[in-house]
């Protein structure tokens, strides 16, 4: 079985997916890292070094390699992962897989993307908190869509990590 965490930049997939597959005695892939490792380079310098498509194409084939795994795994999901291509339509269609949408609002992310925006491409160019906090409302809002069609959501905000855990464990 495949536990799949989508949501947006900043709602937690990489953290709470690693203590939820401990907790689960499930494997454990970050897709983000899984790509780092494919094309020797860090997400960043894919972005800056061979732009945004080659990034998702490489998201895709990632993607591809980690639903192939036959262990019990626990993947975490880039931010943009089921907005792109058919990405959401192929990880729905794949037996044996749960999609959980870790879900934040505008603020929660505003104020979790402030201080490490630096490291996320789609974010290190927006200058200012005011630019930066109108750009992940806007682009959360065109995201949402695909984000919303997973099997299950669960929110996130002023809830602790073990509360999130332990709430997505209770779902299977
Ligand atoms: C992206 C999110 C990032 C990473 C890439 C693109 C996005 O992952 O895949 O920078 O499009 O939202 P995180 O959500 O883990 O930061």
């Amino acid at each position: 079985m495949k536990i799949i965490l989508c949501g947006y930049m900043g709602s937690g997939k990489s953290s709470i997916g690693l203590r939820l597959a401990e907790s689960a005695h499930f494997n454990f892939q970050d897709l983000d890292n899984f790509i780092s490792k494919l094309d020797s380079r860090s997400i960043r310098d894919i972005f800056s070094e061979s732009g945004e498509v080659y990034f998702r194409k490489l998201e895709r084939q990632a993607l591809e390699q980690l639903l192939l795994l036959e262990e019990d795994t626990v993947i975490a999901l880039g931010g943009g992962t089921p907005c792109y291509g058919t990405n959401l339509d192929f990880i729905l269609a794949q037996p044996d897989v749960q999609l959980i949408y870790l879900k934040a609002d505008i603020g929660t992310l505003a104020e979790r993307l402030q201080s490490n925006s630096t490291s996320r491409p789609l974010l290190s160019d927006l200058m200012t908190e005011n630019v930066r906090t109108e750009f992940i409302a806007k682009h959360l809002f065109e995201r949402s869509f695909y984000y919303e069609q997973a099997h299950h959501i669960v929110r996130v905000d002023s809830k602790t990590k073990e509360e999130v855990i332990r709430e997505c464990t209770r779902l299977f």
